[in-house]
């Protein structure tokens, strides 16, 4: 989960990381009050999940608090790169910038470490100084259990090579962003621009913070940081049922037990969504192991109140849950969804492999209802569905 700079912001002030005031608002009559708050000068900055907002028109200096309510007006509501501003930060004015660096932490998954990175050419796009002037972007390997201690924020400091007045202030904000990127289970801390400002002091003027999903269970304050708003209305669903979904933009729905095969689900789908109009999948949805009743009940529910689904493809391989109680869970299934007065008009395909396959197709033959159909072989299914989608 991506958070807003405001978040990153707290989480920093919360661990001891340096930063400025700051309040969000989403109202531009709200930025002249938190611009008071703060002696009557302010940066007006748009909260969206993307960089470049500098750049964009996204943050902008006010001098009085009048000119903070016309800079939110004119934030407000602003496009950038594809993401409206709902809120912005009202964040105190840093005094005057000397010089802009760069740091951050994320987990670096092909040589299986964490990595520190630092430049002393921050503040614009760290891309574009990583792709033109590699060698100006220190890249250091972090030990998980070793951490960053103070002798590896020298080393990362050196690498750098940051001027040495400002070499134990950004040693001792490398200790301390460790510690916020450990005790949040982030995925990644990003400081752009760490800034060196006219009175000597270094501050964190920027932040920019994944958090890792898979530590929710641990992470019991994470959830608030969640952004309600803007989740797609199927997927908030989905999750408040504890399913593991996420939608995608075509029109044949997918359950599959297990992610691998929903996977190749999803590609064979797509596949054979080219003979019939580009029809593609409209989600993936694993059910998981036991697919039980409820589960199936709850996947196709989500997946039937999807305006965009025109079919739907149930793709399980029956396993230590055998295909006989997932054909079983299907047929009450549909009955539950009936009985609770949802009426299923959309076709179902279903192809049912492994354990008990046989046991399964019986029990559908048996119960016949009259938008299920059965195809025993994967492609077989995906094209049946694909070809009800493009009806
Ligand atoms: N509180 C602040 N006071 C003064 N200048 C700021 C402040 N916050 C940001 N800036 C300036 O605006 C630039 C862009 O802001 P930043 O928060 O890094 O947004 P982005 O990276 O999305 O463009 C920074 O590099 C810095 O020069
Ligand atoms: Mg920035």
């Amino acid at each position: 989960m991506d958070l807003f700079e405001y978040q990153a912001r707290d989480l920093f002030a919360k661990h001891g990381v340096p930063v400025l005031a700051g309040e969000v608002i989403d109202t531009p009559e709200a930025a002249r009050e938190a611009t008071e708050r703060l002696g009557g000068r302010s940066v007006v900055k748009a909260q969206v999940k993307v960089g470049g907002r500098g750049k964009a028109g996204g943050v902008k200096l006010a001098a009085t608090p009048d000119e903070a309510v016309a800079r939110a007006t004119d934030i407000l509501g602003m496009d950038i790169k594809g993401h409206t501003v709902h809120k912005v930060m009202i964040a105190e004015t840093a005094p005057e910038i000397a010089e802009e660096y760069y740091v951050s932490y994320l987990l670096d998954r092909t040589n299986r470490t964490f990595l520190a990175m630092a430049s002393v050419a921050g503040g614009m796009d760290i891309e574009e100084v990583a792709a033109t002037t590699p060698e100006k972007l220190a890249r250091i390997p972090v030990d998980a259990n070793d951490g960053v201690t103070a002798a590896k924020a020298r080393e990362i400091v050196e690498a750098a090579r940051f001027p040495a007045e400002v070499a134990e202030q950004v040693a001792e904000i490398l200790v301390t962003l460790w510690k916020t990127f450990v005790a949040e289970d982030a995925l990644l801390v990003e400081v752009n621009p760490l800034a060196k400002v006219a009175d000597g002091r270094v501050i964190a003027l920027d932040g920019k913070v994944s958090l890792d999903a898979n530590a929710e269970f641990r992470q019991p304050e994470h959830e608030a940081l969640e952004d309600k708003a803007s989740a797609n209305p199927l997927e908030a669903a989905a999750k408040a049922k504890g399913l593991n979904y996420v939608k995608l933009d075509g029109e044949v729905g997918i359950i599959g037990n297990g992610a691998g095969l929903v996977m190749s689900t999803l590609d064979v789908v797509a596949y054979a969504g080219e003979k019939h109009s580009g029809v593609k999948p409209a989600n993936f949805l694993d059910i998981g192991g036991g697919a039980s009743a409820e589960v199936m009940a709850n996947g196709l529910e989500i997946i039937l109140g999807d305006p965009d689904v025109r079919s739907v493809f149930v793709n399980v391989f029956g396993g230590i849950t055998a295909c006989d109680a997932v054909a079983n869970g299907i047929v009450q299934a549909l009955e539950l969804l009936e009985g609770k007065g949802e009426a299923v008009t959309k076709p179902l395909v279903v192809r049912l492999d492994g354990n008990n396959a046989e046991l399964g197709r019986q029990i559908l033959a048996d119960r016949n209802h009259p938008l299920v159909e059965r195809v025993d072989t994967m492609d077989g299914a995906a094209d049946k569905a694909a070809e009800l989608a493009a009806k």
